[in-house]
Formats: C-alpha cells, structure tokens, sequence
C-alpha cells in the first residue's frame, strides 16, 4: 500500500462549461476537479484548503470510513465545515471499497456549482475467472449543468412560491456537461477522446450532476455493463445506459466499428422529472470519440437520426433489474426492520421541505452529531435511543448499538424518483416495486450490492446492511435540492465506539470557528 497526497484548493471562479459564463466553486481551478486513482489498501491524504466565503467539506462517496467517520465530510454530522480562509486534512484509508466512485462537497448545494471529481480505486484482487478483460480505461463524468448559482435556485425552490410559482418544482437544469464541456445556444465544446483502433476500453461514467438522470451511449456501439457502484456483474450489452445521480457504472467498448468514425458520445439529459421549460434548454449533450482512420480528423461527426449498433439492432438499453453480481453470495438474514416514509411537501406554509418518516433534517449548527455521540458517552449515556426514534431536534434516526442486519422497509409516497445513497455501507438491494411496502417477497438469493439506488415515484424498496461501522451516517436522496430541503435521515451506528474514536483536534476545532 502507498500513500496518496492530494492537495485540493476550492475558489469561486467564473467558469463557462457550455460556452455560458457562470459563477463556478472548483477544486484547484478545473472542473470537474482531480481524479483521484489508487490502488485499495492505499491511505489518501487530502489537504482541502477553503478559498470560499463559506464554510465547505468534502465527502469521499462510497467509501467507509471505518474507524474514520470524522472524515466522512457530512456538514452537521461529521464535520462542521472549513471555515473560510482554513484548511482540513483528510487522512484515511480505503478499506473494502474498489470501483468507480467520485468525491463532492457535501455542504448545501456547493458540489452543484462544481466541486466534484472522480475516485477510481483499483481492486487488490483480480476480477473473478471468465471475466471480460479490457486494455484500457477511460473516465467519463456526465452531469446536468445551471447557469444560476445554486444557492439562488435553492431559495427559490424552498420558498411557498417555489421557483416558477409552484412550490415542490424543483429548478431545471439549462443545459448539460460530459467531462466538464457541453454546448448551448450554438456555444459551448466537445470533450474528446481520440483512442486506438481496436482495443476493448473500459469507460467508468459517474453522474456528477444535481437533479436529472443522464443516458449515455456512443452511436455504432455497444456497451457491455460490467460495473454498477464498485460491484461487478455479470457482463449485460446494451445500447445505452441511464444513471441516476451519483449512480457509477462501468461499461466495455471495442473499438472495432470499420467505418472509422469519429462517433458521438451521447449525455442525454432526461427530462422525465422537469416541471416547467427552461428558455434555450439544450439536453442533448455530446462528446466525441475518434480512433481508426479518422483519429486525426478535427470534423465533428455526421448528424444521424439512427445512431443504433447495426450489428444488433434490437439491443436494448440497461434495465436495472437485469444487473446480475458477477460474484453470486446471498445476503445475511436481517435482525431488525424499520419502515420508513419517503415525502417532500410545503411545511406550515413556510418551506418545501423533505420528509422522512415525518421529520425533516436539518444540519446542527456549531457541533456535529458525532460530537453529540462522543459528549453522550464522557456523561456516561449512550447516543440515540436503540431502534428507530426521534432524536434531539425531532428527527428520526436509526441507531444499534450491536452489531444488526438491518432492513429498512422503504415507500416513497413521493410523485417523484429518488436515487437515495447510504454513507458508511454497501447496501443489499432486496427487492422494489410498485406501491407500499407490505411484505412483499424479497431476493436474498443474490441482490446486488450498490450505494445509490433509485427508488420510483410511489414504489417500495427494501435496503439491508450490517451495523458494523461505528459512526453517524447521512442516508439521503442524493437530488442536490432534495438534500438541502431535508430528505436526509442519519444512521446511528454502533454509538458507544463512535464515541471513542479519536476525533482529530482539526475537525473539533471547526466548530468553535465563527463564521
Ligand atoms: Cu454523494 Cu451524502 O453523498
């Protein structure tokens, strides 16, 4: 193992992804920000150092933080922010986790302007036998993109007159990005990737984006699905993949296609959950992709109303439902179940708000919940009552104090979808479908694994995961918007050892600050 030193530095910058000059917050002046590429077992060392005039973190998704949860990067429950002008070093290595994954600030709306980056954590074991091999690797970073900062758009959307007179709509994206370039209005550029002719490229897509799900595909292509969120399965060829926000997949691409190109790379930016038009809105985002005879070309690609794969026109696009892990293992018998409530609604006539089991979250000012967990038990007590309850501040949290198989019995009462996220734990997908959950059969046979889930409008799912990582975990629906209005519960885990963790001087030192 090695470690990995980063230094991120964040600013306000003007940027223009699609030719549109807007205020930007990034990472070392880029967006998206640094990939950060190790090896498992690797320590990573970031010193973050905050040019804002906000308070700002980062969050490491889908990594577990075992026995470093105060480097979780959760505003309000983790860490109470770098002050302005400060800077914090995370520190912490990577346990289970390989895969595709990225990093954000998890503070408000910021990772909306553009702190975002990938994390590609290269697996210490082979991938399993009969397994498709590949030659190369690429990363693409597709997201939605607004023109307007994000902390406008958010007041809008929380205020009783949302933000185009109807409270709930959330704002619409202008336009999109693939690798931090898109067009609108006729400006704007192409991210390109000039590759080698046949080879079998292995592409790592994230959705970096706030609200919209984005279906990328490569016109003549096919893409085999091999990768969802750091779990493999079994090789699936499509023609085009959907992720939902902060979703990853991994797919293989062969560079055999005769013709030549150059061929686009399609960002379609899906419209499903937009509620009003946005003046000028470009949602066809592309990139492009030359090899072969044509590597050296500047000429974009040729319009085409048939970008299929000729070789097999009837190949559909990636039904989530299909991902079969590439390792079969059951999932353990769950100990514990809590129903829970998805809602979002205009609260006494004040806020658009999210709900979770009735109660909104909201981040706690000049302390986080982890210190609340460690003042807890310096008094003798425990953090959290066990089981799922109403902590302190009225909002419910699920904590065990033993190790538990937890099932968290999930329906979304909203008319929305919502990709939901669990910090700390690789949950077991069990089952989803329409309406309630009220006991329906699930598949413990062989779910697959994954950390960001998309949960339908007026569907159930079930979650399982192991209460074996102490800390205070955010579970959220991972929408920019939906996050700061508070659809966001925390998961207690194991709180006696959370509050025996050695929380660096740095991080309690945060709070004290005055901002
Ligand atoms: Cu991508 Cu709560 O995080």
């Amino acid at each position: 193992p090695q470690t990995r030193s980063y230094d991120f530095v964040i600013s306000q910058v003007l940027g223009a992804p699609d030719g549109v000059s807007k205020p930007m917050l990034v990472v070392n002046g880029m967006y998206p920000g640094p990939t950060i590429e190790v090896n498992q077992g690797d320590r990573i060392v970031v010193n973050v150092t905050n040019l804002l005039e906000n308070r700002t973190t980062i969050h490491w998704h889908g990594l577990f933080q075992n026995q470093t949860n105060y480097y979780d990067g959760t505003a309000g429950i983790t860490e109470c922010g770098i002050p302005p002008g400060q800077s914090l070093v995370y520190n912490f290595t990577l346990g289970d986790f390989s895969g595709t994954t990225w990093w954000h600030a998890h503070y408000s709306t910021q990772y909306t302007d553009g702190i975002t980056g990938a994390l590609i954590v290269h697996p210490a074991s082979p991938p399993p036998v009969k397994f498709p091999s590949w030659d190369h690797e690429l990363v693409v970073q597709v997201a939605d993109l607004y023109h307007t900062f994000s902390s406008i758009l958010l007041a809008s959307y929380l205020s009783p007159w949302g933000i185009d007179g109807t409270a709930g709509d959330e704002p619409v994206p202008d336009a999109g990005v693939l690798n931090g370039l898109g067009q609108w209005g006729g400006g704007g550029d192409y991210f390109n990737f000039t590759l080698e002719a046949n080879k079998t490229y292995r592409i790592r897509l994230v959705n970096t984006g706030s609200f919209a799900s984005i279906r990328f595909s490569v016109d003549y292509h096919t893409l085999s699905v091999v990768e969802a969120d750091g779990t493999l399965v079994q090789p699936y060829d499509v023609a085009g993949v959907t992720l939902a926000v902060a979703q990853r997949y991994s797919v293989l691409l062969r560079t055999d296609n005769s013709t030549g190109g150059p061929f686009w790379m399609r960002a379609a930016v899906q419209s499903d959950m937009f509620t009003y038009d946005e003046p000028g809105q470009n949602l066809d985002i592309r990139g492009v992709i030359r090899y072969g005879p044509t590597a050296n070309d500047t000429a974009l690609p040729v319009e085409t109303d048939d970008p299929g794969v000729p070789s097999q026109p009837s190949l559909q696009d990636m039904d989530t439902a299909q991902l079969v892990p590439a390792v079969v293992a059951p999932a353990p018998p769950s100990t514990r179940q809590y129903p829970l409530t998805i809602a979002l609604e205009l609260a006494d006539s004040q806020l658009f708000l999210g709900f979770m089991n009735g109660t909104s979250w909201t981040p706690l000012q000049g302390t986080t919940t982890l210190l609340q967990a460690r003042a807890a038990f310096q008094g003798g007590g425990v953090y959290g009552t066990e089981g799922g309850s109403l902590q302190s501040g009225g909002q419910f949290m699920v904590t065990e104090d033993s190790v538990q198989v937890v099932d968290l019995l999930i329906s979304n009462l909203d008319d929305g979808d919502h990709p939901f996220h669990l910090h700390g734990h690789r949950p077991w997908i069990m089952g989803t479908g329409p309406g309630r959950y009220i006991g329906q059969p699930l598949n413990a046979t062989n779910p697959l694994r994954r950390d960001t889930f998309l949960i339908p409008a007026y569907n159930w799912m079930v979650i399982r995961f192991i209460t074996d990582n102490p800390g205070l975990w955010a579970f959220h629906c991972h929408l920019a918007w939906h996050m700061a209005a508070g659809l966001l519960m925390q998961i207690n885990s194991l709180p006696s050892k959370a509050a025996q963790l050695d929380i660096p001087q740095s991080i309690v030192s945060q709070c004290a600050a005055t901002v």
